[in-house]
């Protein structure tokens, strides 16, 4: 079976896409409202990134637990380490990003983060203090700069390999036929 045809398991699927509309609502949110974020929103924001904190503990325990698969065998070697190195550093900024962002919500006011109005989640234990706030929201801001820049490369890529190459491409994210993997 050559690597094109086959597809992201289930669970991978829908840990994928319910993750992307999280990052993409967050990323909208800031960036569609102007200067000040209306206070509802903000924190839709700081309850969709615990989500995402969250929902990314579960995929990285799904995908140590499950052998990745192939990346398809259309693509040339420079994009499959292209591709892959943007999939590892996307692993790692689930996590950086929305961590900064609660390290400094927690180290500013303190104030629990409330899930949608549904419960309370209460702040981090770190010890008020501005600095420490200070620090975290430029690692939550650079970290998000960066993530976003790695999503344009990734969207490319996706689009490139579905609607240019004409290989496999957002079909191997999605539900379908072809044999399911990891
Ligand atoms: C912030 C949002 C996103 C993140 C964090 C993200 C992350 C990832 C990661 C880590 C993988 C590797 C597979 C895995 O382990 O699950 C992946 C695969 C994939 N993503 Fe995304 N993704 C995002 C948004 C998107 C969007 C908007 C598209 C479509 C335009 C897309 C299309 C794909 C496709 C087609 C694959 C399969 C790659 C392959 O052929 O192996 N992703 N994504
Ligand atoms: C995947 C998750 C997340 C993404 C992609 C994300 C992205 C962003 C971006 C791009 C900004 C704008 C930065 C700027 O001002 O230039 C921002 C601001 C902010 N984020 Fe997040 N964020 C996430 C999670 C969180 C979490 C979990 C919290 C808190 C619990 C949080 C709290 C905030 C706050 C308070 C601001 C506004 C900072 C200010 O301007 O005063 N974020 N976020």
């Amino acid at each position: 079976m050559s690597a094109a045809q086959i597809r992201y398991s289930n669970v991978a699927v829908i840990l994928h896409w319910l993750i992307a509309a999280l990052v993409l609502w967050n990323v909208g949110v800031v960036f569609l409202t102007g200067e000040e974020v209306p206070p509802a929103l903000m924190e839709s924001h700081k309850a969709a990134g615990i989500t995402v904190l969250a929902l990314s503990l579960v995929r990285v325990g799904w995908r140590l637990t499950h052998r990745w698969p192939p990346l398809s065998d259309h693509l040339a070697g420079w994009e499959k380490a292209l591709a892959r190195t943007t999939h590892v550093l996307f692993y790692l900024l689930l996590f950086v990003v929305p961590l900064a962002g609660w390290i400094m919500v927690s180290a500013g006011r303190g104030d629990p983060v409330s899930w949608f109005g549904l419960f309370d989640i209460p702040a981090l234990p770190v010890a008020r203090s501005r600095e420490t706030a200070g620090l975290f929201y430029e690692v939550h801001e650079y970290a998000a700069f960066f993530m976003i820049g790695l999503l344009i490369l990734h969207i490319g890529g996706a689009l490139k390999h579905s609607f240019i190459d004409r290989a496999p491409g957002l079909s191997r994210m999605w539900f379908g036929n072809a044999p399911p993997r990891g």
